[in-house]
């Protein structure tokens, strides 16, 4: 099948991880020899369409890559899951973004990226895909590529009535107020959530008040802030601008052994659950996000730990 319409859009980010693992963090100076090494496809962008796109989601990524090898092994793997490629460019000004990532035996890890070719995504690349923004029913995107470019697809989306999903990951310091007023759902982690209200969320109480800070901040309808093991929670208001009952979503207890990407998987999962199921109430989508995302967590790696639609239970669709 290919495709030619995407139900989701997402604006965001590709890297490449390169893993090294070695018995010890090298100290500085020091040449150490690893015992294994892993090239995987991540950035956040991409882990969520990735995420989407098993779910069966018809997925499209507006982002950038390099004009290099891994820019290119990247952009096959993108076809082999069903991913719409079409507005993803090639540039020769910089490299495809990297992950280097030391892994100690312990599990400890040190990690450098370099956006590369992601900075260089621009509003033009936005304005060039307006087509598929046409379409789609739910746009996506993360702060691993320029704000204003963020900016730009958040207003895009708005004028042509496309459902907005922010991920504002990594965690910054500050963003400006459009950001928050532009996204229907606002989504951050508990350390993203204390880098932009500047208090701790280390409980539910503050969780709560950390997504009322949120709101404060610009959100109209709904704050989702998740909470690792815990699940998430959903802050939301009605059309009057009242608050609805905040409604804390547990995730199943499982036997967690690798946890990175858990945020993506959810992301990516909550996207496809909201273009294709839109009648679900919220807590409901958001519910079996978790679910999805729970599964991740046990098993390895990032994109290899996602699953898809027909390993999962079929309870999760209806
Ligand atoms: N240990 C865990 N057990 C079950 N579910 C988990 C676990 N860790 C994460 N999840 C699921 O993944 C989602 C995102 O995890 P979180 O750690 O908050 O994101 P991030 O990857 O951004 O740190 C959670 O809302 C939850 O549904
Ligand atoms: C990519 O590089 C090749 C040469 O290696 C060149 O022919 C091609 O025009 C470049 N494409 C872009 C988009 O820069
Ligand atoms: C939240 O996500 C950031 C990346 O944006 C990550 O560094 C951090 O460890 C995550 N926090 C939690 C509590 O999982
Ligand atoms: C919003 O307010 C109007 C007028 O007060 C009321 O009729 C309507 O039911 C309210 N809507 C919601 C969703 O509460």
């Amino acid at each position: 099948m290919v495709l030619q319409e995407a139900q989701i859009v997402v604006l965001g980010s590709f890297m490449t991880d390169v893993v090294s693992y070695v018995s010890n963090l090298p100290r500085m100076g020091e040449t150490l020899c690893g015992h294994k090494l892993a090239i995987c496809c991540g950035g956040k962008g991409a882990n969520q369409a990735v995420t989407a796109a098993r779910l069966g989601a018809a997925t499209a990524i507006i982002g950038k890559l390099g004009n290099d090898s891994f820019g290119k092994s990247y952009l096959d793997a993108l076809k082999k899951e069903n991913i719409l490629t079409d507005f993803i460019g090639l540039t020769s000004e910089a490299l495809t973004g990297l992950a280097q990532i030391i892994v100690e035996d312990s599990g400890q890890n040190s990690i450098v990226i370099v956006p590369g070719a992601n900075n260089y995504l621009t509003t033009e690349d936005v304005m060039n895909s307006r087509d598929t923004f046409t379409k789609a029913k739910i746009m996506l995107s993360v702060l691993e590529i320029p704000r204003e470019t963020v900016l730009s697809g958040l207003k895009l989306a708005n004028e042509l009535g496309v459902f907005t999903i922010l991920n504002a990951a990594p965690a910054v310091e500050d963003l400006e107020k459009n950001f928050y007023i532009l996204s229907d759902i606002f989504c951050v982690n508990e350390t993203e959530a204390e880098m932009l209200i500047k208090q701790p969320v280390t409980n539910h109480d503050e969780a709560l008040s950390a997504a009322h800070r949120l709101m404060e901040k610009g959100c109209k309808k709904h704050v989702l802030i998740t909470l690792g093991k815990n699940g998430a929670l959903l802050l939301s208001r009605d059309d009057n601008n009242s608050f609805l009952e905040p409604v804390f979503v547990k995730a199943p207890e499982v036997k967690a052994i690798d946890t990175t990407g858990a945020g993506d998987c959810f992301l990516g999962a909550l996207a496809y659950f909201l273009a294709y199921y839109p009648d679900w109430p919220l807590c409901k989508t958001v519910t079996n996000s978790c679910r999805v995302a729970s599964l991740s967590v046990q098993r390895a790696g990032t994109q290899t730990s996602f699953p898809y639609k027909h390993e999962l239970e079929n309870d999760l669709f209806v």
